[in-house]
């Protein structure tokens, strides 16, 4: 099952309501919320409140991805604000099992993120307790950042483990995403999609979800 969760990290936050709804007329599955710190990433996005308030407006799946410092400190937040699905980066976790735990707990999905560096081999004890494996495929921190083309062979390297251990966590990507790159990164064995820029700078953002959408479908 592919899924097409697009990021509100490139919206107009001006028009943050409108961006949303047009997603979820569009088709999208979900909703991407980046939340940076400035210190693990070199920019500061949202929080809680954000997630709270979109949550209290409309009824759409709100997968929050953490790219901060201690997220440990955060997971109680965001599961009150109404996230349901948490992702917390490796490079950052001293008890990743304990963190995945605490999310499950909460009754949310978990899922580990790894940046374009960091190698698959840091998930070979951990990756079946995540209901979800995110790559990056930009360095985080900004929307509208180019693919990193070495991120197939990462992808594709990541689908055979888990085929060859008989695991079920989905594969999510995200960074420069385009309808141009999407059925390449599906075929290395990506099936929850994120992307940012490719919809929400588009003038008519739900006919540019619903065309991608269609896109990476057929
Ligand atoms: C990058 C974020 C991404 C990003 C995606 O730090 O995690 O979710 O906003 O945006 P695009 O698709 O524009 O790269
Ligand atoms: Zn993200």
């Amino acid at each position: 099952m592919v899924k097409l969760i697009p990021s509100i990290l490139s919206a107009d936050f001006f028009d943050l309501g409108h961006a949303i709804n047009e997603l979820q007329k569009g088709g999208a599955d979900g909703i991407h919320v980046d939340v940076m710190d400035g210190h693990f990433v070199p920019n500061i996005s949202m929080g809680p409140m954000m997630v709270k308030s979109i949550k209290s407006h409309i009824n759409m799946f709100m997968d929050v991805h953490l790219m901060i410092d201690n997220p440990d400190e955060y997971i109680d937040a965001f599961s009150k604000a109404g996230a349901d699905s948490i992702t917390v980066h490796a490079e950052v976790l001293r008890h990743p099992l304990r963190t995945i735990d605490i999310i499950k707990r909460n009754g949310l999905k978990a899922a580990i993120a790894l940046n374009p560096a960091t190698p698959l081999s840091v998930l070979d004890y951990i990756m079946d307790a995540a209901d979800m494996i995110l790559l990056m495929t930009v360095n985080p921190g900004f929307g509208g950042q180019q693919f990193i083309p070495s991120m197939l062979d990462k992808i594709a390297d990541l689908k055979r483990i888990k085929d060859n251990r008989g695991f079920n966590f989905d594969i999510q990507i995200d960074g420069g995403i385009t309808m141009d790159n999407v059925h390449a990164v599906m075929a290395a064995g990506a099936n929850v999609i994120v992307t940012g820029s490719a919809i929400l700078n588009q003038p008519d953002i739900a006919e540019a979800a619903a065309d991608f959408k269609y896109n990476m479908l057929r």
